[in-house]
């Protein structure tokens, strides 16, 4: 096990009726921005609720940070923060107004063009680079990108998606009520079941280096997503399939199964190209990539690759080779059991689109990626052709 810091300060309030914690957990005297996405949690009765939780404290709203969440759109938010003295923001929605909430805080007291936040890639952004960031806490709604207990954002600009990282942008409380998600629409589900298990095995299908409980926590979460994702997909009000959802969404990404272990963020880099690019869902981007940089990099993963098909698809018989073939292939029909296509054209993407595509890692450095950092753009090339 490669050694490691682990710092997640993020309090959870887990299951149904825990909006209460809201005001516990923010001050009395807090001017509070309250953000949302593109009008669901408002039209279910949730912001009112979080409102009514907030007593007597003096409430903005901001709606509108759309999917993938725009660098404009949340530079108007940080105006209000400024000019409205607000000290406490809660976010309320998926990935894409977490995500958007912590920009917003970070951006909000920038002294420089907060625009230059957007480049700083994996580095973390430190309290010497944004001296003051807004606290602010979370109400969930979809189960997929882990930003509610992770410091982690993805923003938009017309350039590309870009990762945000700080430690100063983690939630200081997030509220997961499986309740919540239940108005999700199938897909949403469906995506949010895919980005779940690819954020699992990038940290989990690499090469080994003896971390016995972080392969076993990632092992029972991708078990865990093939169990009930059927159950919550077709029964969106079963509470305990979607509480598993839930919780595996969140474990997948806070930190945990990623301490001590190599991790290949390819897929993700690769997919945020295709998001950009021709506005395909995070989610969907990853069930394209994922079962192509498998048969790919079957060589460099070979030994994590047999131990996901004997413990993860409990895949006893025949050689290694088939076992491998075995697992991506199931992998693929995982997805596809999902309703998600596995293939680029079936997005509408023809082969001559790849060389653009590859293009853009290159301008964005996308050069050198993979566990230990030897996927050129040519083998990028090569995934996107084995993923049409
Ligand atoms: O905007 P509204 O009207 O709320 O509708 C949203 C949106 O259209 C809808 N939705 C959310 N909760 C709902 C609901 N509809 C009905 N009922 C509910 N309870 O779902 C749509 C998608 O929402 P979005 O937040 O965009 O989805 P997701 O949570 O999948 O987030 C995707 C974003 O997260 C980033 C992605 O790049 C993408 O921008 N990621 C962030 C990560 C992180 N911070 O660590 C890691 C991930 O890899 C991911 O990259
Ligand atoms: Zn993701």
């Amino acid at each position: 096990m490669f050694n490691f810091d682990f710092y997640n300060p993020t309090r959870i309030f887990f299951g149904k009726d825990r909006l209460e914690n809201i005001d516990k957990n923010i001050p009395a005297d807090a001017k509070v921005l309250i953000t949302f996405g593109g009008g669901s949690a408002k039209k279910n009765g949730l912001i009112d609720k979080v409102k009514a939780n907030l007593g007597n404290r003096k409430v903005v709203e901001f709606g509108g940070i759309e999917p993938n969440p725009r660098y404009e759109t949340l530079m108007k938010a940080a105006e209000i923060v400024r000019n409205k003295n607000i000290d406490f923001i809660m976010a309320v929605g998926g990935g894409s107004v977490i995500d958007g909430t912590k920009f917003i805080c970070l951006a909000s007291f920038y002294k420089g063009d907060a625009y230059d936040l957007l480049k700083y890639g994996s580095a973390q952004i430190t309290s010497k680079v944004v001296e003051k960031v807004v606290p602010f806490g979370v109400v969930l709604t979809l189960p997929a990108a882990g930003s509610e207990m992770n410091m982690g954002a993805v923003i938009s600009s017309e350039e590309g998606k870009f990762p945000v990282m700080s430690a100063l942008t983690f939630p200081k409380f997030s509220i997961l009520d499986p309740t919540y998600t239940f108005t999700l629409p199938k897909i949403q589900v469906a995506n949010g079941v895919v980005d779940t298990f690819v954020h699992t095995t990038e940290q989990y299908i690499t090469f080994p280096v003896d971390a016995k409980i972080q392969d076993r926590i990632a092992e029972g979460i991708l078990q865990t997503l093939i169990e009930i994702s059927e159950t919550t997909i077709a029964e969106p009000e079963n509470y305990d399939a979607r509480a598993n959802l839930v919780w595996s969404a969140t474990m997948a990404l806070n930190g945990i199964i990623g301490t001590g272990v190599p991790q290949d963020w390819t897929t993700h880099m690769i997919g945020h190209e295709l998001t950009a690019l021709f506005g395909i869902d995070h989610g969907q981007t990853l069930a394209i990539i994922y079962p192509a940089l498998l048969e790919v990099r079957r060589v460099q993963k070979q030994a994590k690759l047999l131990q996901y098909a004997e413990r993860v698809w409990h895949i006893q018989n025949g050689s290694a080779e088939e076992k491998i073939d075995l697992a991506i292939q199931k992998t693929r029909e995982f997805f596809e059991s999902l309703g998600i296509k596995t293939r680029l054209s079936q997005y509408g993407v023809t082969s001559d689109k790849i060389p653009v595509i590859v293009e853009q890692l290159k301008i964005h450095g996308l050069t050198a990626l993979s566990e230990t950092q030897d996927i050129t753009l040519d083998i990028s090339q090569k995934i996107l052709e084995k993923a049409m």
